[in-house]
């Protein structure tokens, strides 16, 4: 894709305001000078997300995910950095310049895919504009959707369309209108063959997908006569925008009554999604006819943790479902499943009963999946004992995917009824498994934890280095700018130097590492901007492309008190000039010191090994101890 400019990055980020774009995906309610409402990355009764107008961030409170709009935009839609970006140009009517692009790949990679996102809009109004304006459209396929019991106002929430019999009707259209040819033939939309251009959905209802945002991902269309040989649906094939495994139909219009219910249904059909939000159920996705991806289990997630799979009579589908739920299971979802009645499906009997009705089917039928899948098994062995111990392991099995302690005890209780046997025998089964999984996964951490460069020392902890580092990061994040000049001095003899100026000469003196990775990361970024004459602002931190450093950058902007755990009681912010100025020194002080402690002890363990250079050693040595004995010398003027 063509590189954006560092310009448009800028007016894009000035511009989006991320109140408006979170509150597309989120309900929001005012809340001081924040915005509050459920997280959209998990499942939660209280809320705790917060947005802050002011500082253009947002922040989990729960899970300590955190970030600007961008990387939201790249969490929740799974987008790339210049795809968030696009978006909110796009949203906001920015014009993103197209700079010559180095590569012809390039100019094709890069506004491919958005050439595929546009064409499958216009192909998504193109054929709604059938269905509704074009006779054909009218007497087959809205006929069609009305014999169905689809009412005006499901069709248009939907965006359902038709496609014309026609061989080429829409390619035609779109040539016609110029769009790019290439992209029409990647959407999958329409086909360019030996004889010529011939459109994929010919003659068939039209359902669209959409991404979590709306955008038209690809199609879903349905045959209208049933006993013709052609499949009943034609779906869009993989391409630049649609992947199956990543989508869910009907998650869209769905997933704020989901967080709202703190329930999703899973069915399998279009229609049955239909269905349900015309009889009022809105809290409904679908799978469209496959078992559940881990990709879109995660994108469930974020909305809920419970799922309900509504599965339709046929027992072998259901019995063929049960090895993917385990992958649900072990995911912390809360899985339950309701069984149809024989002949009918959710849609059927969504358009057969009224809302009242369908409720309380759906409460009444909702067991928890391992009872389920233990009743479903028990009828189906009978008496056989050696299908029966097969069948024992198989629940069992399921139970210990369940990830915590307390939910196991309950199914094994619930298991051990339905089976009428002795809890004591589960508990004794899942012992068993559970060590072995155990014994599997401490062998697999063996293997990839790669071997002590040095002999053992007596480390630092890690928690407590990490922390120092944080610190020395946040405060670079967050007072960054500020200027380290004491009051009493004289302005004609200090040059200002910035907090983060003089927090990396510092470190560069002594040339003191970090130790956490993303830490380093940081450290170098804000290095090189230093070499280039830019002290980076907070602002500038919340713009970056790696999620991870926004974060981290989101949680320096909302935890300022983790500045100042030291003289806790005195701070109030905004922090003096003094103050701060004592708490930049101590804080790069005490993480430089940590260093030094460290690398000594590690010294004193190497020294004492066989074989080894004395002169080395005590120089380095000597080296440190000076370090330290200034480090210690210049935090006893401060402390
Ligand atoms: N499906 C598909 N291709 C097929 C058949 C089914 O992609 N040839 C997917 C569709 O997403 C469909 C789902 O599997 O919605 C469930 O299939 P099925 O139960 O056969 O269809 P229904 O949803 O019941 O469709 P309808 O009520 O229109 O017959
Ligand atoms: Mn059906």
């Amino acid at each position: 894709m063509a590189r954006i400019p560092q310009e448009t990055i800028e007016q894009i980020f000035s511009t989006a305001r991320i109140e408006e774009v979170i509150g597309e995906f989120v309900q929001l309610k005012k809340s001081g000078s924040n915005l509050k409402g459920l997280s959209p990355f998990n499942n939660e009764k209280t809320p705790s997300f917060m947005v802050s107008p002011v500082k253009q961030i947002f922040k989990d409170f729960s899970s300590g995910k955190g970030g600007s709009v961008v990387t939201f935009l790249m969490e929740l839609e799974q987008m790339t950095y210049p795809e968030a970006l696009r978006w909110l140009a796009n949203k906001y009517n920015i014009e993103v310049p197209e700079e010559r692009p180095q590569t012809a790949e390039e100019i094709e990679a890069g506004n491919h895919r958005e050439a595929v996102y546009l064409i499958s809009e216009v192909a998504n109004k193109w054929f709604q504009e059938q269905l509704h304006h074009s006779d054909e459209g009218r007497a087959v396929g809205l006929s069609y959707f009305k014999e169905r019991g689809f009412s005006d106002e499901t069709i248009a929430k939907f965006q359902l369309g038709y496609s014309p019999e026609k061989a080429d009707a829409f390619a035609q259209y779109a040539i016609e209108s110029k769009y790019n040819e290439k992209a029409l033939e990647d959407s999958g939309i329409s086909m360019n063959g030996d004889r010529g251009w011939y459109d994929r959905f010919r003659g068939r209802v039209m359902f669209p997908i959409h991404s979590i945002s709306g955008r038209v991902l690809g199609f879903g269309g349905r045959i209208l006569k049933n006993n013709v040989k052609a499949a009943k649906y034609l779906n869009s094939p993989e391409n630049p925008i649609y992947h199956k495994s990543k989508v869910l139909y009907g998650l869209y219009q769905a997933k704020q009554e989901i967080v709202k219910k703190d329930e999703a249904f899973l069915v399998e059909g279009y229609t049955d999604v239909l269905s349900f939000h015309q009889n009022g159920v809105h809290n409904v996705v679908s799978s469209s006819g496959t078992s559940l991806t881990e990709g879109q289990i995660i994108m469930l997630k974020r909305y809920s943790s419970n799922i309900t799979l509504l599965y339709d009579g046929d027992a072998a589908g259901i019995r063929a479902s049960f090895r993917g739920l385990d992958m649900m299971l072990e995911a912390g979802i809360n899985v339950r499943v309701v069984p149809f009645p024989d002949g009918e499906d959710p849609d059927s009997f969504a358009q057969k009963h009224s809302n009242e009705e369908l409720e309380q089917f759906l409460a009444q039928q909702r067991k928890d999946f391992i009872s389920y899948k233990t009743s479903v098994l028990l009828e189906e062995v009978g008496n056989d004992p050696l299908k029966r111990a097969e069948m024992v392991r198989d629940v069992v099995g399921s139970i210990s995917k369940v990830p915590d302690a307390i939910g196991q005890e309950v199914f094994i209780k619930e298991a051990a009824k339905i089976l009428d046997i002795d809890p004591r025998a589960l508990h004794e089964e899942l012992a068993r498994l559970l060590d072995a999984q155990n014994r599997q996964a401490r062998r697999k951490q063996a293997d990839e934890t790669p071997m002590e460069v040095l002999p053992s020392t007596e480390k630092v902890s890690t928690p407590f280095g990490h922390h120092q580092e944080e610190k020395v990061i946040h405060l670079i994040v967050a007072r960054g700018v500020e200027d380290m000049l004491e009051e009493d001095l004289d302005p004609e003899e200090v040059v200002p130097i910035s907090i983060t100026e003089w927090a990396v000469e510092n470190i560069e003196k002594d040339n003191i590492p970090f130790e956490t990775p993303i830490f380093q990361r940081m450290y170098d970024l804000v290095k090189s901007e230093l070499e280039a004459g830019h002290v980076p602002d907070s602002a500038w931190w919340i713009m970056q492309e790696d999620p991870e450093v926004v974060e981290v950058a989101t949680k320096a902007l909302t935890e300022p008190y983790v500045l100042s755990d030291w003289k806790r009681k005195d701070i109030h912010l905004p922090l003096e000039r003094n103050t701060i100025k004592d708490l930049v020194q101590e804080t790069v002080l005490r993480f430089k010191s940590i260093w030094v402690e460290r690398k000594l002890n590690e010294l004193k363990v190497q020294f004492n090994a066989a074989n080894v250079d004395v002169d080395y050693y005590m120089t380095a040595f000597d080296k440190w101890n000076k370090v330290r004995q200034q480090i210690n010398e210049e935090l006893n003027r401060i402390v």
